[in-house]
C-alpha cells in the first residue's frame, strides 16, 4: 500500500508540516467556518485523512470538537505532539479511509482536504472510500473535498519540476506521468537537504477527477446537493480557471 508511506518525518517537515501549510491551514479553517456558517461549536467534525493535523489543531484551538484519522503512524505522533504543544486535546485514530464503518453517522462535519481522494488502486475502490467518507455524516449534516481537478492538470502538467523550499535550504524535485486515459498521475517526489545532503523520496498516484465527474459520484453516494468552488472563501468554480477544486455535499 504505496499510500502509507507519502510521506516519513522529515518530507512531512518540508511540506505539511511546514510552517508555510501551517500557516495555510490557520487561513483555511477560518475560511471554511465562514463558507458553512459554523457558528455553533458543538458541531462534531472529523477530518480525514488528517495528516499531521495541521487542520485538526487549528479547529480545535478554535473550539470546535474534532477527531481525525490518518494511516501513517509517523504523522499521527506530529500531530499530537502538535496538540500537546498547544496543550489540547483532540482524538485521532489510525484508520484506512475505505473503512470507516465505526464512524457512520457520526459526525456533523467531515473534511477531506488537500487533494486527499484518488489514492487507491481502481476507479471502484477510489469511490468506495469516498463513500465511506460521505458515510461518516449524519443526516443533514456537510461534506467538504478540497483537491485538484483534472482539467487544471491538462493545462499545466509538466513531467518534471523542481523548486527550493521557502528557506533555500531544500530541493523538492518531482518526476510525473500523466495517463490522460485513466487520468491517474504517478509521481516521485524527492528532497534534498542542502546542508546535510540527506535525501528522502516517495511515490504516489492519484485519480484526478474531473469536476462534474466528482460532483456526480458524491452524488451518487448518497449527497443531495453539491456546490462548487474555487477555493475556501467561496469563490465560483472556474473550470477554465480554477486551480483547486472545492465541493460542498449536503448529506
Ligand atoms: C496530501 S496528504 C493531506 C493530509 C492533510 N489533509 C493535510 O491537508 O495536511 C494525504 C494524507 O493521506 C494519508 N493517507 C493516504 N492513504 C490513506 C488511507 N488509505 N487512509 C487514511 N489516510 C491515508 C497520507 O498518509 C497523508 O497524510
Amino acid at each position: 500500500m504505496w499510500h502509507k508511506y507519502l510521506y516519513d518525518n522529515f518530507s512531512a517537515n518540508q511540506t505539511i508540516n511546514s510552517k508555510k501549510f501551517l500557516q495555510t491551514a490557520n487561513e483555511q479553517v477560518d475560511d471554511i467556518i465562514n463558507l458553512l456558517g459554523l457558528n455553533n461549536k458543538r458541531v462534531k467534525i472529523l477530518d480525514v485523512p488528517c495528516g499531521t493535523g495541521r487542520h485538526l489543531v487549528q479547529f480545535c484551538k478554535r473550539g470546535y470538537k474534532i477527531t481525525g484519522i490518518e494511516i501513517n503512524r509517523d504523522l499521527i505522533n506530529i500531530a499530537k505532539d502538535l496538540l500537546a504543544k498547544k496543550k489540547l486535546n483532540a482524538p485521532i485514530y489510525q484508520g484506512n479511509m475505505n473503512n470507516l464503518k465505526k464512524f457512520a453517522g457520526k459526525f456533523d462535519l467531515v473534511t477531506n482536504l488537500f487533494s486527499s481522494i484518488g489514492y487507491f488502486q481502481n476507479d471502484k475502490e477510489n469511490e468506495y472510500a469516498i463513500s465511506e467518507i460521505l458515510k461518516t455524516v449524519r443526516h443533514g449534516g456537510k461534506a467538504i473535498f478540497e483537491t485538484t481537478h483534472r482539467r487544471y492538470i491538462d493545462r499545466v502538467y509538466s513531467p518534471i519540476t523542481w523548486h527550493t523550499d521557502i528557506t533555500n535550504k531544500t530541493i523538492i524535485a518531482e518526476t510525473r506521468c500523466f495517463d490522460k486515459k485513466t487520468s491517474c498521475m504517478e509521481g516521485i517526489q524527492s528532497f534534498v537537504d542542502l546542508k546535510t545532503g540527506k535525501t528522502s523520496s516517495h511515490y504516489h498516484k492519484i485519480r484526478l477527477y474531473r469536476a462534474n465527474e466528482l460532483k456526480n459520484i458524491i452524488l451518487k453516494n448518497g449527497a443531495k446537493k453539491v456546490q462548487l468552488y474555487s477555493d475556501l472563501k467561496g469563490n465560483p468554480f472556474d473550470i477554465n480557471q480554477s486551480k483547486r477544486l472545492i465541493l460542498i455535499a449536503s448529506l
